[in-house]
C-alpha cells in the first residue's frame, strides 16, 4: 500500500489546522452569536469552553488520528480493541456531519464572494455609510446571484481537494492566515474610533450577567466547537497526515489560542463598527455583511484609496479563509471515499460538489423562495446552522471523548500523547489532559446538552 502522506513540517502542521480552524466561524458565526447571546457573557463562556473542554477534545481528536492513521470514518472501528463494528455509525456520522456543514457553509462562502466582488468594483467606497449595509437584504433574498456565488465558490474548492493533500491544501493556507491576521486588526483600529463605537466595546467587556442562562452555554460550546473543526472527523482526519515526531498537545494548544484570538479579534472589528451604524447586535447571520462595509464606506470618506484597498483585501483575505475550511470539510468527504471505496480524489471531489453542491442551493433559497418554510422561527438555512453546532457536534464530540477516555487503551493514548515518552513535558502533564479528555470533557458536553433540552 502507498505510504500515507504527510504534512511536510511543524509549520505546515499548524498553518494546516489554522486554516481548518479559522474561517467563517471566527469572522462571520462569532460575531452574529455575540449579538444574539448577550455580549460580553457570551464572550467568556466561549472563552471558558474553548480552553477547558475544546482543547481537551482537540487533544483526543488529533490523537486519535494519528495512532489510527486513518480517516475518520475508520479511526475509531480500528482502534477499539473488542474491534466491535458498533462504531462504525459513528464513523459514518464523522463523515456526515463535515458534508452537512459544508452544504451552507460554502453559501456563505459565496457571499464572502458576492462582496469582494463588490469591493473591487468600490460599491462600499462609492455608497454612502447609511445605505450599503442594505445591500445584503436585497442580496439574499434575490434568487439567482447567491445561488451562484455559491456553486463557483463550492466548485474553486473542490478543485483545490483534487489537486492532494500536500500540494492543495499547505500552500493555500500559508499565505492567508498572517494577512488576515492584520487586516483584522487595521479594522479594529478604525472601527473603534467611529462615534458611537465605545457602546460596542462595551457590549463585548462588561458581562450583562441578566443575560445568562444555560442557552449562552450550549451556542458557546457549540460555536467552540465549530470555530475549532471539531466533532467532525476534520481533525480526526489531519491527524492521522501528522508525523509521528510532532507534538500534538503543542500543535493542539497552538491552534487552539489563535483560534480564539481570531474570534475575539473579530469581535472588536465588528461590535464597535454594529453600534456605530445603528444596527441591531442581534440581527443574525447577516451582521457582518451589514457592519463591515458600513466601516468601509465610513472610511472611503476621508482616505477613499486606502479604504478601497483594505475593503478588496478584506474580502479577498475571508473568502481565503472559507476556502481553507471548506477545503477541510471536503477533505474529509473525499478521504473517506478514497480510502474505503478506492474512488480517486477527483471523482471524489466532483461527487461532494455535486450533492452538497444541490443542497446548498436550497439553503441559499432559503432567504429568498423559500423563506416562507419555517420551523420554530427559524429558515431552513438557520435550522442547518443550529442543528450541526447545537446538536451533531456536540454528540460527536461527547461520543469522541468517551472514546478515548473509555474505549481505546490508556496506553495507546499515552503513547500518542507523550510521542511514546519522548516528550517530558506532555509526560507530566498527561494525567490532567487525560482527566480532562475522560471526564471533564464528557461531563461538561452532556450536563449542558441535555439541560437545554429540558429547560
Ligand atoms: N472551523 C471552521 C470555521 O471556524 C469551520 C469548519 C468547521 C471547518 C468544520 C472545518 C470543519 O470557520
Amino acid at each position: 500500500m502507498k505510504e500515507r502522506e504527510h504534512f511536510g513540517s511543524r509549520r505546515a502542521v499548524i498553518y494546516a489546522m489554522a486554516g481548518s480552524a479559522i474561517g467563517l466561524g471566527n469572522i462571520w458565526r462569532f460575531p452574529y452569536m455575540v449579538g444574539e447571546h448577550g455580549g460580553a457573557v457570551f464572550v467568556f463562556s466561549y472563552i471558558v469552553a474553548t480552553l477547558l473542554v475544546s482543547l481537551p477534545v482537540f487533544i483526543a481528536e488529533i490523537s486519535l488520528g494519528r495512532r489510527s492513521r486513518t480517516s475518520s470514518f475508520g479511526a475509531m472501528s480500528r482502534m477499539d480493541p473488542a474491534h466491535g463494528r458498533r462504531w462504525r455509525w459513528v464513523g459514518l456520522m464523522s463523515v456526515f456531519i463535515p458534508l452537512f456543514i459544508l452544504c451552507y457553509y460554502s453559501v456563505i462562502g459565496g457571499w464572502s464572494l458576492y462582496y469582494l466582488i463588490k469591493s473591487c468594483a468600490f460599491d462600499f467606497v462609492k455608497g454612502s455609510p447609511d445605505t450599503v449595509g442594505n445591500l445584503f437584504g436585497g442580496f439574499i433574498s434575490s434568487v439567482w446571484m447567491p445561488v451562484w456565488m455559491h456553486l463557483l465558490f463550492l466548485a474553486a474548492c473542490a478543485w483545490v481537494v483534487a489537486r492532494g493533500v500536500k500540494s492543495g491544501i499547505e500552500r493555500f493556507s500559508r499565505v492567508t492566515i498572517p494577512g488576515l491576521f492584520v487586516l483584522i486588526i487595521v479594522l479594529i483600529v478604525y472601527s473603534v474610533s467611529l462615534p458611537g463605537a465605545r457602546a460596542g466595546v462595551e457590549y463585548l467587556l462588561r458581562p450583562d450577567l441578566s443575560q445568562l442562562n444555560v442557552k449562552t452555554f450550549v451556542y458557546a460550546m457549540g460555536q467552540s466547537f465549530f470555530s475549532l473543526s471539531l466533532g467532525m472527523g476534520a481533525i480526526v482526519t489531519y491527524g492521522s497526515y501528522v508525523k509521528s515526531d510532532e507534538n500534538l498537545v503543542v500543535s493542539s494548544a497552538g491552534t487552539a489560542i489563535f483560534d480564539l484570538l481570531f474570534a475575539v479579534l473579530a469581535g472588536f472589528a465588528i461590535m464597535p463598527a454594529v453600534f456605530a451604524a445603528g444596527i441591531e447586535p442581534g440581527a443574525g447571520p447577516g451582521l457582518i455583511f451589514e457592519s463591515v462595509p458600513f466601516i468601509f464606506s465610513s472610511m472611503g470618506t476621508k482616505w477613499p484609496v486606502v479604504s478601497a484597498i483594505v475593503s478588496v483585501l478584506f474580502f479577498l483575505a475571508i473568502v481565503v479563509a472559507a476556502m481553507t475550511s471548506v477545503i477541510s470539510l471536503i477533505e474529509v468527504g473525499v478521504a473517506f471515499l478514497h480510502d474505503r471505496f478506492g474512488m480517486d480524489r477527483r471523482r471524489a471531489s466532483a461527487l461532494v460538489f455535486l450533492v452538497c453542491g444541490a443542497v446548498g442551493v436550497v439553503c441559499s433559497l432559503s432567504f429568498g423562495p423559500l423563506s416562507g418554510f419555517r420551523l420554530a422561527g427559524k429558515n431552513l438555512f438557520e435550522l442547518f446552522d443550529w442543528f450541526s453546532s447545537n446538536v451533531l457536534l456536540l454528540l460527536m464530540a461527547f461520543t469522541v471523548v468517551i472514546f478515548v477516555g473509555f474505549v481505546m487503551k490508556k496506553e495507546d493514548v499515552r503513547d500518542e500523547i507523550t510521542n511514546g515518552g519522548r516528550k517530558q513535558r506532555n509526560a507530566r502533564w498527561f494525567g490532567v489532559i487525560y482527566f480532562l479528555i475522560k471526564w471533564v470533557a464528557p461531563i461538561s458536553v452532556l450536563s449542558i446538552f441535555v439541560t437545554n433540552f429540558i429547560l
